[in-house]
């Protein structure tokens, strides 16, 4: 998994969020259970847990990977850089932000200090830590129950569509979510973040439009 060291493999004992999941309870139980997670050590260096944002009868899901700077200061997934090019491109796509339960695949935020150690700069999760954090996303996929999924980028991908899972091979054609059987679909799709980053930038983004048209239409 991108961002991943051999000093953070070399553990094997499974980071897990599971005991900290409330036994009952909706949306409001979970968010804020999840607040107190302490099921791998992201949360030490993290402001807080940035859970999802949206209704729980939203239709479409979409999954991040992790929130950044901003989310983490503020508590709310993707209201950074990324998140308004992935609202123009929702947008763009013909989708009501009403209709959207919007989250990460992982709930703190992973950074490194920069020089004097004011800028924070965004780090990878690795497969632990994203694995440890799998029992909120389960448990918000059961609360929402979309009908769609979007994920944006790799972490997001694997995390549902398993360790195999590529972004350029798999992205734009729904899938139904391994497991799930009740008819519950995925569309993979590069993350927004990708897309700030591209040299070429329209064409990246163009694609992420595309993914998301495709998202709307299977809906
Ligand atoms: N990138 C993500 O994957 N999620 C966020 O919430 C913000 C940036």
């Amino acid at each position: 998994m991108a961002g991943t060291t051999p000093e953070d493999e070399r553990e094997d004992a499974p980071y897990d969020a599971t005991p900290y999941l409330p036994a009952r309870g909706g949306l409001p139980a979970h968010r804020r259970a999840a607040a107190e997670c302490r099921g791998c050590p992201l949360h030490a260096d993290a402001t807080g847990t940035v859970y999802g944002r949206g209704e729980a009868g939203a239709r479409m899901m979409l999954v991040g990977e992790q929130p950044g700077d901003q989310e983490d200061r503020e508590g709310v997934p993707f209201v950074g850089p990324a998140g308004r090019l992935l609202f123009r491109a929702l947008a763009e796509a013909g989708i009501d932000e009403a209709d959207l339960y919007v989250t990460n695949a992982v709930k703190h935020f992973k950074f490194t200090r920069e020089g004097t150690g004011k800028r924070r700069i965004h780090k990878a999760p690795n497969l632990r830590e994203t694995l440890a954090c799998r029992p909120w996303l389960l448990a918000e996929l059961r609360l929402i129950h979309p009908e769609l999924i979007v994920t944006l980028g790799a972490t997001a991908g694997r995390a549902l569509l398993g360790p195999d899972f590529r972004v350029g091979a798999d992205r734009g054609v729904p899938r139904p979510l391994p497991g799930a059987g009740d008819g519950t679909r995925v569309v993979a799709t590069v993350h927004p973040s990708a897309v700030l980053r591209a040299r070429r930038r329209e064409e990246m983004y163009a694609g992420l439009v595309a993914d998301l048209r495709t998202a709307a239409e299977a809906l």
